[in-house]
């Protein structure tokens, strides 16, 4: 529970599908898959926050051509034994050798192509020749077939995807992502997309060009390219995929509004989706998509090499965890101890990191920046919450009197509540502007306080109890600073206080 902050009640709330992370299976999980999934799992609890009944779907790449590539690259290179060994490391390394022998025949097409734009001559008949061989051909005729439900593809599509899920599910488990289901390209039904396919045709959308479907974006209004609906030999496209992806999932979970917590890169992708629903008398449904878009470019490629595993993500932020140094050693001892929390202090480092960074900004990854208890980091954070629960354990929060509440008139106390009492607005606020920093310094500027006020109140007796009046201010510090945490994503490492009924909520 992160609290409730909208005005809508539950038998009247509103359903949001938002879609995160969306890996592709034959690659490595990218920074941009990283950044997608953190940000749409503090979205889908903004939404849980304002009354939303929230259903999160992790929209896979498990189909299509790198799907078909990957298997002729395994008839080249697949080993059972090293595929036994180390399955998800194997498909890696298998993708990149079949990647590498594709190069020169993917260089020559696209040579063919500009030629074709400058001349304007043959058609692309040229580009047509290269593709009908080699790898090129080995490739497309084995989409045909895993399309067509060829029962060797299928079994191999079903094996690697399977594998891949297998192992993100134990990765989202680490960084505490759930999701409602584990969808992808390859579970569209192919009815749906001949049904948007007819829709397009009759409408006079979409038109036949060299033998594929495609649509002129300029025709329906929009500067957005060409759209290729249908490819020469017939197979889906990513574009016809996810048109059909939003028919059934309007269909099967009528939503009021779908975030699709993408990457930049897929800006003019998310474009044409929307102008071709558009032109398809589709606008109500098109007008309640929304794309949250973000920098694509990531260090963590250039931190991590080639070939690493989504687990390798979180290793790396844990090893960097040793580095706290002895400067850190109190803080560290207030949290529980290096051995103890490494983990939690990794992940809460991690998220903060990915959170306090704004949408267009390049994303960070920067393990060397996350052994660090400074100002607004997750281990900082984490510190903070222990220390108050500390501090609040046995402490008597009984009816306040009057002297009790002269202390919180005080300036520092008086400012401390002041900056709890804007916690409903940070949250409302980032609800709107969908950019989670904001919650980060709000946190940042709770803990800069609560330092304040505690430093006044350690010039006397460390271990004396405090008074009614500031154990009450600093339960309401931690309460705001848990739910704060949690709705960034972060598990608190200390342990709750007793749970009481009266609990101050703010708002
Ligand atoms: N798999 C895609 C990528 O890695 C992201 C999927 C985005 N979602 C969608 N509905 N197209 O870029």
């Amino acid at each position: 529970m992160v609290g409730n902050y909208g005005s809508a009640t539950s038998n009247e709330s509103r359903r949001l599908v938002v879609e995160l992370s969306s890996p592709n299976i034959t690659s490595e999980f990218q920074g941009k898959h990283l950044r997608s999934t953190i940000i749409g799992a503090c979205i889908g609890r903004l939404y849980e926050a304002m009354g939303w009944d929230v259903m999160r779907i992790n929209y896979l790449g498990d189909w299509g051509k790198p799907i078909a590539l990957l298997y002729v690259g395994w008839s080249r290179y697949g080993s059972e034994e090293a595929y036994e060994a180390d399955p998800v490391g194997h498909l890696l390394e298998v993708y990149h050798k079949i990647e590498e022998d594709f190069k020169p025949e993917q260089a020559a097409s696209k040579a063919a192509r500009d030629e074709v734009a400058k001349e304007g001559e043959d058609k692309g008949e040229a580009q047509a020749e290269i593709e009908s061989k080699g790898i090129f051909a080995e490739r497309n005729e084995a989409f045909k077939k895993l399309e067509e439900d060829d029962e060797k593809l299928v079994a191999f599509w079903k094996r690697v995807r399977d594998v891949n899920i297998d192992n993100y599910t134990k990765f989202y488990e680490r960084l505490g992502v759930r999701f409602d289901e584990y969808s992808g390209e390859s579970q569209i039904k192919p009815e749906t997309m001949v049904e948007v396919e007819q829709m397009l045709k009759e409408k006079g959308i979409s038109e036949e060009s060299g033998g594929s479907q495609i649509i002129h974006m300029q025709n329906i209004g929009a500067k957005a390219g060409t759209a290729i609906i249908r490819d020469r030999s017939g197979g889906s496209t990513y574009l016809l995929r996810d048109l059909a992806a939003v028919l059934e999932r309007s269909r099967k979970h009528s939503f009021d509004k779908m975030i699709y917590v993408v990457a930049s890169d897929n800006s003019v992708h998310f474009t044409q989706l929307t102008k071709v629903l558009e032109a398809m008398d589709m606008k109500e449904l098109a007008d309640k998509l929304q794309h949250v878009k973000f920098s694509e470019v990531s260090r963590m490629a250039a931190t991590l090499g080639k070939g690493y595993k989504p687990q390798g993500i979180l290793d790396a932020c844990e090893e960097a965890m040793t580095a706290l140094s002895e400067a850190d050693a109190e803080k560290l001892e207030v949290v529980g101890g290096l051995d103890n929390v490494k983990e939690g202090l990794a992940t809460s480092s991690l998220l903060v990191q990915e959170l306090s960074t704004r949408l267009t900004t390049t994303h960070a990854y920067d393990t060397g920046a996350m052994a660090s208890f400074k100002l607004g980091s997750g281990p900082d954070l984490q510190y903070w919450l222990a220390k108050l629960r500390r501090l609040l354990k046995g402490a008597d929060a009984a009816e306040l009197s009057d002297e009790d509440y002269e202390v919180l008139a005080e300036e520092d106390p008086a400012n401390l509540l002041r900056i709890l009492a804007q916690y409903p607005e940070v949250v409302n606020a980032t609800y709107h502007s969908l950019e989670p920093a904001g919650v980060v310094t709000y946190l940042a500027s709770v803990t800069e306080q609560l330092a304040e006020c505690l430093s006044e109140d350690a010039e006397g007796d460390q271990d004396a109890k405090v008074t009614s009046g500031l154990a009450a201010l600093y339960e309401a510090t931690a309460v705001v600073l848990e739910n704060g945490m949690k709705l960034l994503g972060l598990a608190p490492i200390a342990q709750s206080l007793p749970e009481r009924a009266d609990t101050p909520v703010m708002g």
